[in-house]
């Protein structure tokens, strides 16, 4: 019994750990949900095209290969070419930034991460709302803050789509005299070339791919435990009969 207790609580202690990462993530300023759907191969398309237009000047994915894409996301070796393979030749070559790490380092104050794990380390939320949260700061060498990611260095680069916005704050003294500032929503100022909605499905679509390029044999894995569960269940099946079959004499 002893024993049992102590498997328990080990196990109970290892869940919290799991999921410890998903609460960081949840911290800080007001988060929507980033509702992807990492079975929607559509989307995971549109994400990487996106992830190559707008992310790959600055950002590598250096954990991933153009032929793993084209392989999990139904795309032939010329779609690979002709759409997403801007700075490499071979699709067994991994992402990589266009923009050397130095130069980037020197113009932006720190290198763009890669972009690999980002998903997974810091949270689906979390980069969905990163993505979103960029509004004017007259104070920032880019010219905006991040609600996400606040002094981020990353410059707003989906402003053409987006637009800008304004965020508002206010400040509440609290009794011990420390002041604490509450997000009060977003205005937007100058409009993108798309709608609040669109630009959301565009965020979601990239977002739903870094989530993907962060665990690329997630759906193999999916497929894998459905087969294992249905092995287990015709396993369980067969071993009653057996049972049933070698005890009936005795009795
Ligand atoms: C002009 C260069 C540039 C481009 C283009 C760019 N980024 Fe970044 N990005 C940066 C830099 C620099 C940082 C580091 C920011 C920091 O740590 O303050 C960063 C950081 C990030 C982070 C980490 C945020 C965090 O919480 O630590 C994410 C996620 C990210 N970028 C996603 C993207 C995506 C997605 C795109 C394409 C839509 C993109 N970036 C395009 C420069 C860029």
């Amino acid at each position: 019994m002893v024993k049992f207790n102590q498997i328990a609580s080990l196990l109970l202690v290892t869940a919290c750990f799991a999921s410890a990462p998903g609460f960081a993530a949840g911290g800080g300023a007001q988060m929507e949900h980033a509702d992807i759907d990492p079975d929607n191969i559509n989307s995971l398309q549109r994400g990487a095209a996106n992830f190559m237009n707008y992310c790959s000047g600055c950002h590598s994915a250096q954990y991933v290969r153009y032929k793993t894409i084209g392989n999990d996301l139904d795309l032939s070796d010329e779609m690979l070419v002709d759409n997403l393979m801007f700075n490499a030749e071979k699709t067994f070559e991994t992402i990589q930034a266009s923009m050397p790490a130095d130069d980037a380092a020197r113009w932006y104050g720190t290198t763009p991460p890669d972009l690999s794990l980002m998903a997974r380390a810091k949270g689906v939320d979390h980069v969905y709302n990163f993505l979103k949260g960029f509004y004017i700061d007259s104070d920032s060498p880019t010219g905006v803050d991040n609600l996400q990611l606040p002094g981020t260095s990353m410059p707003h680069v989906l402003w053409e789509l987006q637009g800008y916005q304004a965020a508002y704050f206010t400040d509440h003294e609290n009794e011990d005299g420390s002041v604490t500032t509450t997000f009060e929503g977003f205005e937007q100022l100058t409009p993108g070339s798309m709608d609040s909605e669109d630009f959301d499905n565009f965020v979601r679509d990239t977002t739903n791919f870094l989530a993907y390029v962060a665990e690329p044999i997630r759906s193999d894995r999916r497929k894998l435990g459905v087969w294992v569960l249905m092995f287990l269940t015709f396993f369980l099946i067969l071993s009653r009969m057996l049972k049933k079959q070698i005890w009936k004499d005795i009795k």
